[in-house]
């Protein structure tokens, strides 16, 4: 099966990061169009971009046509799959011109606002269309074998874990919570602990950069602390249980295991070995494409794909109660 698909959003995440020499170590594919250039299951036909410029760069670096018109183009009818990769705002008026399609890969966040992502499902639901959020950790083989039992073996139950963000809680911290739900489980509530206002840093108009606490429905806190990305950049999330501790590390990169051994320094109790952990590097690099492989997958089986319009909200509301929380304090419950 090969799907006519259309490239919705030239910009950083679907062109500009497969063109850095460095981001190309580590990411095999970075960006959109790299995926949608070698995938046997995506027929990629067009780009459209209401930069022109931006789209005719990567029509003519792949060979495709080009559209700077928006959303009416000659052979918009065909299109069975779109790729988002715009900024929230336009993406119900981009389906809505596309009367053959079958499925999206959206970019987060979903919509700017929760309202606006789920009308945006809503109308995906009514037309049968498949809906992929691009969280690439929810495909990324080494972050599923956490979530299917590794972390349990590696750190027993979990006690408490911490995350760190940057460049904006309906940015990075959206990244962060939906990990945090695919390996710890749903979010009961959350809290802006002791009045902090947060600062502004990142992409998104009017995001804010807050810290923030989760409480689980299994009862354990999860603290989120935003790190500003003038310094360095970094997601992580670094996870204490019973028997060990596990940090995902360099934006998910890196993933470092401390079991728990005898105490060096008094008799009879425990530690954590966090001066020697064992290190591996995970499979992240290729989740973009795996988001693609997974979305083939759904589509032809009818299985819902690993990362749902419906979790993806889920995502978004735990984002905007901590917006809640952030200028009234409140415990805001889900
Ligand atoms: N999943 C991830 O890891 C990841 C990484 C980076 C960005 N993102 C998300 O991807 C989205 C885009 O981010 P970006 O950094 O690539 O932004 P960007 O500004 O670099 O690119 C967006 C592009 O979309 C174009 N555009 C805007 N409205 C359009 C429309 N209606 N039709 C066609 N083109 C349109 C713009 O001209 C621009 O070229 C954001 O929602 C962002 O949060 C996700």
């Amino acid at each position: 099966m090969t799907l006519a698909t259309a490239l919705f959003g030239c910009g950083n995440v679907g062109v500009g990061y497969g063109a850095d020499p460095v981001m190309a170590r580590y990411y095999p594919y970075a960006s959109h169009n790299q995926v949608l250039a070698d995938h046997p299951g995506f027929d990629w036909v067009a780009a459209i971009d209401t930069n022109a410029e931006a789209a005719a760069a990567v029509a003519s670096q792949h060979g495709l046509q080009a559209h700077g018109t928006g959303t009416e183009f000659p052979g918009a009818e065909t299109i069975e799959v779109a790729i988002l990769a715009t900024p929230p705002g336009s993406r119900k008026a981009i389906i809505d011109a596309l009367p053959a399609l079958r499925a999206v890969i959206v970019e987060k966040p979903l919509g700017a606002t929760p309202e606006e992502a789920q009308s945006f499902l809503d109308t995906c639901q009514s037309r049968g269309i498949v809906v992929q959020v691009n969280f690439p950790r929810r495909a990324d083989q080494s972050h599923r074998a956490l979530a299917a039992g590794g972390l349990e073996d590696s750190v027993g139950d979990v006690q408490g874990a911490f995350l760190v963000y940057g460049n904006g809680l309906s940015n990075n911290a959206t990244h962060m919570v939906d990990l945090t739900r695919m390996l710890l489980g749903e979010i009961a509530a959350v809290q802006v602990p002791a009045g902090l206002n947060g600062y502004r840093e990142g992409p998104l108009d009017d995001d804010i950069n807050v810290p923030f606490v989760l409480r689980l429905q299994s009862g354990i806190a999860v603290m989120g602390q935003p790190l500003a990305f003038e310094n360095y950049r970094e997601n992580a999330l670094d996870i204490w249980g019973t028997t060990g501790r596990m940090a995902i590390l360099q934006e998910g990169l890196r993933i470092a295991r401390y079991p728990r051994s005898d105490n060096r320094a008094m008799s009879g109790e425990h530690e954590i070995t966090s001066d020697a952990g064992d290190f591996e590097t995970s499979s992240i690099g290729s989740a973009f494409r795996d988001i693609y492989d997974d979305l083939a997958d759904a589509i032809t089986s009818g299985r819902a794909p690993v990362s749902t319009g419906e979790s993806a909200l889920a995502t978004a509301q735990v984002i905007a109660a901590i917006r809640q929380s952030a200028s009234s304090g409140a415990v805001i419950s889900l």
